[in-house]
């Protein structure tokens, strides 16, 4: 039998530059805190480069594309600024994300079948500049089929419906069948939003992951104990991955 493959981590900096921007100081660094991450074994960085600019800035996304220790994964919205940033930077990954100016965080996933027109022009955009497009959408099986219609080889499901009530049997049950729909479709199946130390256990029990993507939960936890601490400590709950887990 095959070993299960091991989940991987991505870990979002956002809220390194939250605590920056908070006081308009050059301090504490995304850079920095990338390092932590990449010395602790994540494997990849992401950074959501947000319409207002409320915490990661364009001069973050190029100096995290030229650090390089690790992968930058740019979570954006399809605005045509946002999109002339990527094609220009050219990270490795980027992640499709609905944004709303008023929203705290990002509070679903991408409707792709009403957005589906916009997408069509946006996808082969950045396939063709060699960046790997993912779409962070609802465990759904209509939006997972519009998401292979529209010719990605990823998606990410939203977690945080689940996160937030962990006890809502049913919201498991659809990431369970989202994760198995997706991956039989061909697509890689990544998973975020929402999700943390107490809640991690229901999510290692969707199949197929390939990585979670983990921000607010491992900063917060980084003020306490430092970043190569906290990332180590979820990166440790991730290794019991693939143990009794639905198929
Ligand atoms: N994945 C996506 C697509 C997101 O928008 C976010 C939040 O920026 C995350 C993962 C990470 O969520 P959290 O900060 O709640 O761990």
């Amino acid at each position: 039998m095959m070993p299960p493959k091991r989940l991987k981590l991505g870990v979002n900096i956002d809220h390194v530059a939250t605590v920056r921007q908070a006081r308009g100081t050059d301090y504490p660094s995304p850079l920095e805190a990338a390092d932590g991450c990449a010395r602790a074994g994540a494997d990849n960085i992401t950074a959501h480069l947000r319409e207002d600019r409320r915490h990661i800035g364009d001069a973050d996304v190029y100096a995290l594309k030229a650090w390089g220790k690790l992968p930058l994964n740019l979570e954006m919205a399809i605005a045509p600024e946002i999109v002339r940033i990527a094609l220009d930077l050219r990270p490795p990954e980027a992640c499709l994300v609905p944004e709303r100016r008023e929203e705290l965080t990002t509070e679903g996933g991408l409707d792709v079948k009403t957005h589906r027109a916009a997408l069509g022009d946006t996808i082969p955009a950045l396939q063709e500049a060699g960046i790997r497009v993912s779409l962070f959408v609802e465990p759904d099986p209509v939006q997972l089929d519009t998401a292979a219609e529209l010719g990605v080889p990823c998606v990410e499901l939203h977690t945080g419906t689940y996160c937030r009530v962990p006890a809502a049997e049913q919201e498991h049950k659809r990431l369970i069948e989202a994760a198995r729909h997706a991956h039989a479709l061909g697509l890689q199946v990544n998973a975020g939003h929402g999700i943390h130390l107490d809640n991690i256990g229901g999510i290692l029990h969707i199949p197929h992951l390939d990585t979670l993507n983990i921000g607010h939960s491992i900063v917060a936890r980084a003020i306490l104990v430092g970043m190569e601490t906290a990332v180590r400590e979820m990166l440790e709950r991730l290794r019991a991955y693939g143990e009794g887990q639905a198929s």
